[in-house]
This record gives C-alpha cells, sequence and structure tokens, in this order.
C-alpha cells in the first residue's frame, strides 16, 4: 500500500521492472480509453501547482518535449521551459549547479533532459539525491528525453504500449522486424529491454552491414532469449515468407557517418526503404511504426503509405502523451498505490556500457611529438584509425567539442609504423 515511485529516475527502460512498465501500460489504456471517450480523467491528474517539472532539452525535439509539456499541463503543474541554448550553460555553467538552483525553485521537481551526455540523468539522481538529502528536500525525479545515440526509454515505453495495443494487449508473443539505422538509432536500441515484455520474442533486424546493429544489443537480445535474424535489405527479407506483422522503421543518419558513408548513402537507403512495388509481397494486415521524425526527403516509409492501413506510426506517436501523462504521473506520486508487482531489483540497473579492462602493459608509447605518458587522467586513443590525417583532425576538434574537453592537455595523429595507418589521441592529464 506504500508503494511510491516518487523521486525515481528513468534514465534507461530498466529503471521500471517488467511489471512497473505493465503498470505504465495499464493506467495508459485505461486514460487512453477514458479520454477518447470525452471524460475529464479528474483521478489521473495531480494538481499540484507546487510540483515543478521542467523541460531541459539541450538538443532539438517536437514530439518528446510537445509531449511532456502538454502532459504536465494536463496534471496542472508548475511547468518551466528552461531554455537551455541562451542560458548559462552556454557558459560553460555544469548541470549540477543548475539543477541545484532549480530544484530550490519547487517544493518537488521532475525534470525531464534531452542531452548528448549519455547518462547525465542517472549522474543527476546519484549527485541530486544526496543533496536533497542534505538540504532535507524531497528527492528530484529525473526523464531521460533522449541522451546521445544510448537511450530514449520513453519512446520506448510509447512503442511497447502501441505494440501491446495492437495486439489487443496480449503479452504472450510479438514477431517484430526493425528496419533502418539499426547501428545509431537509440529506439532500435532500446528495444532490446522494451520488448521483454512480450513473453516470446521474435525480432528481424534489417540493414545493411555499415548500419547493422551494434553487437553489443544484438547478444543481449540473444542473451535476452529472443530469437534473432539477421537481413542486409528489405529485399533480402521479402524473399523469404516467415515476415512479421510489425515492421519498426527508423530514420537513417548517415550524416554522422562521416564522408565515406555519405557517398554510399543512396545504396544504403535503398536498402531499408519501403518502395511501390513492395506492397504486393507484403500481408495487407503489416502494420508500420516509426518513433519519427521521418526524414524530409528521403524516409524510410515513403509519403505515399501516409493514408493506408499500413499507417500505425501516427497512432503511435498520439500514444505519447498518453504514456507521458502516467510517467509524470508515477514520479509524480499519483499513481502507485495500487501498484502489487514485482518492484525494481536496484542492482540490475546499472548499465555496462562502461567497462573496466585490465591493464596489460606497464610500458607507455613514447611519441616522438606532442604527447607524453600519462600516469593518471585521461587517454582517448585510436580516433579515426585509418583515416586520412585531415579527418583525423576534424574528428578530434569534434569530440573536444562535444564532450566539452577544453582543459590544459594534448593531442595529436601519430603514424603506425607497422600497421601503416594513422590514428589521433587526446591525453587530459590529471
Ligand atoms: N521520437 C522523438 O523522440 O521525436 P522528437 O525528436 O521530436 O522528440
Amino acid at each position: 500500500a506504500d508503494y511510491s515511485f516518487r523521486g525515481r529516475t528513468i534514465q534507461v527502460v530498466k529503471d521500471l521492472s517488467l511489471d512497473e512498465q505493465a503498470y505504465l501500460y495499464e493506467k495508459a489504456r485505461i486514460l487512453k480509453e477514458s479520454l477518447k471517450k470525452g471524460e475529464r480523467a479528474e483521478d489521473f491528474r495531480i494538481g499540484n501547482p507546487d510540483l515543478g517539472v521542467y523541460l531541459m532539452f539541450m538538443e532539438d525535439s517536437t514530439r518528446t518535449k510537445e509531449s511532456f509539456r502538454n502532459a504536465a499541463k494536463f496534471h496542472g503543474l508548475k511547468l518551466n521551459d528552461f531554455d537551455a541554448k541562451n542560458s548559462s550553460f552556454q557558459k560553460k555553467e555544469s548541470i549540477t549547479d543548475t539543477v541545484k538552483m532549480l530544484m530550490g525553485y519547487n517544493a518537488e521537481s521532475i525534470f525531464i533532459i534531452r542531452s548528448k551526455q549519455e547518462g547525465v540523468c542517472r549522474w543527476l539522481e546519484k549527485a541530486m539525491g544526496s543533496y536533497a538529502e542534505k538540504a532535507g528536500m524531497p528527492r528530484a525525479g529525473f526523464i531521460n528525453a533522449g541522451d546521445g545515440r544510448h537511450e530514449h526509454p520513453t519512446q520506448e515505453f510509447l512503442d511497447e504500449f502501441s505494440f501491446l495495443e495492437y495486439h489487443a494487449w496480449d503479452r504472450s508473443h510479438i514477431h517484430i522486424a526493425l528496419v533502418g539505422d539499426l547501428f545509431h538509432g537509440r529506439t532500435v536500441h532500446s528495444k532490446t529491454e522494451g520488448l521483454k515484455i512480450f513473453r516470446e520474442v521474435e525480432v528481424d533486424l534489417i540493414a545493411p552491414t555499415e548500419l547493422a546493429m551494434p553487437e553489443h544489443y544484438l547478444n543481449q537480445m540473444i542473451q535476452n532469449g529472443y530469437k534473432v535474424r539477421v537481413f542486409a535489405s528489405l529485399q533480402e527479407y521479402l524473399a523469404q515468407a516467415h515476415q512479421a506483422p510489425v515492421w519498426y522503421f527508423t530514420r537513417l543518419q548517415i550524416e554522422r557517418m562521416g564522408e565515406k558513408l555519405l557517398k554510399q548513402g543512396e545504396q544504403l537507403r535503398a536498402a531499408v526503404t519501403f518502395q511501390r512495388d513492395y506492397l504486393t509481397r507484403i500481408d495487407p494486415a503489416t502494420r508500420f511504426f516509426h518513433p519519427l521524425p521521418r526524414h524530409a526527403e528521403t524516409p524510410t516509409i515513403p509519403t505515399f503509405l501516409d493514408d493506408t492501413p499500413f499507417n500505425a506510426w501516427d497512432e503511435q506517436s498520439r500514444n505519447g502523451y498518453f504514456t507521458r501523462i502516467i510517467e509524470i504521473g508515477m514520479l509524480g506520486g499519483l499513481f502507485g498505490k495500487d501498484f502489487t508487482g514485482k518492484g525494481l531489483d536496484m542492482g540490475s540497473v546499472d548499465e555496462p556500457f562502461i567497462e573496466e579492462a585490465p591493464i596489460r602493459s606497464k610500458d607507455k608509447p613514447e611519441y616522438k611529438i606532442g604527447i607524453r605518458p600519462v600516469d593518471e587522467g585521461i587517454v582517448i586513443d585510436h580516433i579515426g584509425t585509418g583515416s586520412e590525417t585531415r579527418q583525423i583532425w576534424d574528428h578530434i576538434t569534434k569530440i573536444r567539442n562535444v564532450l566539452d574537453l577544453h582543459q590544459v592537455s594534448s593531442q595529436g595523429v601519430f603514424q603506425n609504423v607497422r600497421q601503416n595507418h594513422y590514428k589521433g589521441i587526446i591525453s587530459i592529464p590529471g
């Protein structure tokens, strides 16, 4: 009876146990039905103007930001749109100091954050948890609205909600095809965990090698007991009979892969873009999903499909509103008292995306120019290995800017004589 989601953080899908995810979907289902009937759904509204919701979007967003904004308004909360682009963030103020300050303006707070910094909500959960304890304030809740290439858990929850809705809430089995840029797409990475809501999972991964699902996620899917098949293109997929009824497309992000792949762009796109003549080769009951936005000029789901029964992505997009109302309601303390399932096993959450590696050799190479070995600090090695020197310098600059590495430190491009190629190193002592 005392169960509460108050002050919890949703950094990754696993931050909610499977039972908690099922609870979210069930609440969202009831809410959606109620709102569709034109009811006010008063029981679903927090109505606490002292609970502050901060939208902190350091990267562009339409759907996530607007659905959270409208969800917070639905609840009647104190909504703050933090102007991250024009704030002191640009003057290198730390996010920790900013969040600490903002917490002081509300009796209780929920932060919804989109950032390039992977794991930022987990960091804030830890840093602000101890701060709140010392200051005698309630813990703030943090929701990851997309962190770099890592995860987008609330998109995953709305996706799974949409798949469940398609399956008439039957969790026994799903057969899904993931199509597009499986390398960069955080929404397909999140499927590794999110699809666990179904007891039996068959996943068909459709992408050319250059855009294939990273091995880490592929192995995790297999470890989760999913039946996984891999196809290099839609043509290859359509040449066999066991096709999934649910197809989940993603946008290609080849602009993130440098010159080499940009040149191959057309070929990569063709491998995962639906063509008109495929219509005769798929079951008409197939439904297409997409996290949106689609690419404006070269969408993997072409616009001629918009007004066909294949279109399940519009409803999926609308579902973001219902699921996000429930997520705010959970972290804001409205929902939870009637939760009876298995809660979160705190030990299961930490993600192994940073791995400790054994030190193989104490010898550090001395380079003739630029870099000295460091005993303590950060070294980023093998930058752009095998590329032209100009590209490696370009890459070093990007890393510096993206990670905001502007300390006193050194860097360089070096030749590996034995392997006859170049690589970059950034070295930050201390
Ligand atoms: N699907 C999604 O995250 O869309 P936005 O980038 O518009 O938020």
